[in-house]
């Protein structure tokens, strides 16, 4: 594949500008409220997130990686509808914000990404797999565990369990985006190695 470095480009796409596009998340503070907010967030991984990590990855030439996006994707939409199910008495969730202005701000992202791929492939793939990695983290060590210990303190155990069932599965998508990045990286420097010895 050929890959140039794209570092001169003023239009470098960074993993910063991703993560803020995508991890549209806000931290809200009762209960019910974020739960809303969250169910937001997972069908936006379902519909939008994954999906376009997932063009990228077979565009640039890695489908085994766009795979295991899709299949992440899949995932969060079972997340979805665990929550769904959990806050079904108050009915379907009005769009949040943050999620609205995210979504806004991918058109932009995905323009630039197309140019970009063609440009440094292996960058933008890589990118997506650190936004992923991050935005896992923080949903299975910071978010739901807050939402289950809210739930517990408020007597909700069947609401903590929901929220725990979540925490397991998006501790595994960190734990396999990061294997997917350490053997990406670890091929990278192994074609490097090759050409420098070459
Ligand atoms: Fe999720
Ligand atoms: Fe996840």
């Amino acid at each position: 594949m050929d890959c140039k470095n794209s570092s001169n480009n003023n239009a470098d796409i960074t993993e910063d500008m991703i993560f803020s596009c995508f991890a549209a998340a806000q931290k809200l503070q009762d209960t019910r409220t974020s739960a809303e907010s969250f169910l937001d967030v997972e069908e936006y991984e379902n519909r939008v997130m994954y999906p376009e990590f997932a063009r990228w990855a077979r565009k640039a030439g890695y489908p085994h990686l766009s795979n295991l996006f899709l299949k992440v994707a899949g995932e969060e939409k079972e997340h979805a509808v665990w929550l769904r199910k959990l806050y079904s008495e108050i009915g379907i969730p009005q769009a949040n914000a943050d999620v609205v202005r995210a979504k806004e701000a991918l058109a932009e992202i995905k323009a630039n990404c197309d140019r970009l791929i063609a440009l440094n492939p292996d960058g933008v793939v890589e990118n997506a797999l650190r936004v992923a990695i991050r935005v896992e983290q923080r949903e299975h060590l910071e978010i739901y565990p807050r939402l289950r210990d809210q739930a517990l303190q408020e007597g909700l155990a069947d609401a903590a369990e929901i929220y725990q069932k979540v925490i397991d599965s998006e501790s595994v998508h960190a734990q396999l985006f990061q294997e997917a990045l350490n053997e990406f990286i670890s091929l990278k420097q192994k074609a490097q190695e090759a050409v420098v010895q070459g």
